[in-house]
């Protein structure tokens, strides 16, 4: 058998059309949906990652500002524009790209930032709200993967999900998401004793540890549905998620590729949650 492919371009195409109709509709309520991207200093992914989201959202109708500082922007002034962007009217969302210089405190600049535009998901008060079922903003990547699940109709209730990773971003929000889809999950992780024997009972595994061939061929449950958060390079210098795909599709039942699966899904749903910011204004 062969997987048959979750195609996240299409998917994330429809979505981004979608989003830009409601934003018409808004706009002809007289909101324009707002996007502060707030990039310190200068690593060359976050300058990519900055240039998309500014793109997607002009895309889309938003009014998008990007805010660039250099790397020694003092902690203070990042937090006294984040509270100017929390009190900005024309601003319904605000994302400070990470990671942030050393000399700046993480958590303590995302916990500055407005639940309300807390449109990445990152505020322990978002956290807190996804894992109690309360309103909130979803991290964007999982929130992307439980879309692609919904977009192939497949029902998680009752199902074993393994969620391999366990980051703040990634591995924990989706965790909770497939589990108020009623799945019965697991969540490994570096410390996991024998990875396969989880991933061999696994309906769904989501992979997001960041390294490549974590779940090979001989891990996967025929039939399964397998999302592939990973970005790596392989030796060729060719992106490339954590799962070995050409061995894995002959066994799963779904599968996610890399480039072209969760990435621009991810890249989708910061739009959904900037507009839904500016609806819920
Ligand atoms: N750095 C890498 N991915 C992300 C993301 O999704 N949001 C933010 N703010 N920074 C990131």
């Amino acid at each position: 058998m062969t997987a048959q492919l979750i195609d996240g371009n299409a998917l994330a195409a429809r979505t981004r059309a979608d989003v830009a109709r409601r934003v018409q509709a808004l706009k002809a309520r007289g909101i324009t949906p707002g996007l502060a991207v707030i990039l310190v200093g200068e690593d060359p992914a976050s300058q990519v990652y900055v240039r998309h989201k500014v793109k997607d959202s002009e895309e889309a109708g938003l009014h998008s500002v990007l805010e660039r500082h250099p790397a020694t922007l003092p902690e203070a002034e990042l937090l006294a524009r984040i509270d100017a962007l929390n009190k900005d009217p024309a601003i319904h969302g605000i994302l400070v790209q990470l990671p942030l210089p050393r000399h700046i405190d993480s958590a303590r600049v995302l916990e500055a930032i407005s639940p309300a535009k807390d449109v990445d998901g990152f505020h322990v008060a978002s956290a807190g709200a996804l894992m109690t079922g309360q309103p909130g903003f979803w991290p964007c990547t999982p929130y992307g993967c439980m879309k692609m699940l919904e977009s192939i109709g497949y029902e998680l209730r009752g199902k074993h999900a393994v969620v391999i990773g366990r980051s703040n971003i990634v591995g924990k929000p989706m965790a909770m998401m497939l589990l108020a889809k009623s799945a019965t999950v697991t969540i490994c992780h570096s410390a996991t004793h024998d990875l396969a024997a989880f991933t061999r009972q696994a309906d769904v595994v989501v992979a997001a540890v960041g390294k490549r061939n974590v779940l090979t061929a001989d891990m996967v449950k025929p039939g399964a549905v397998i999302i592939d958060v990973g970005m790596n390079r392989n030796d060729e210098g060719k992106l490339c998620g954590d799962v070995d795909f050409e061995a894995v599709r002959e066994v799963a039942g779904w599968i996610t590729p890399v480039p072209g699966g969760v990435g621009p899904m991810t890249r989708a749903m910061l739009l959904v949650n900037t507009l839904e910011a500016a609806e819920r204004s």
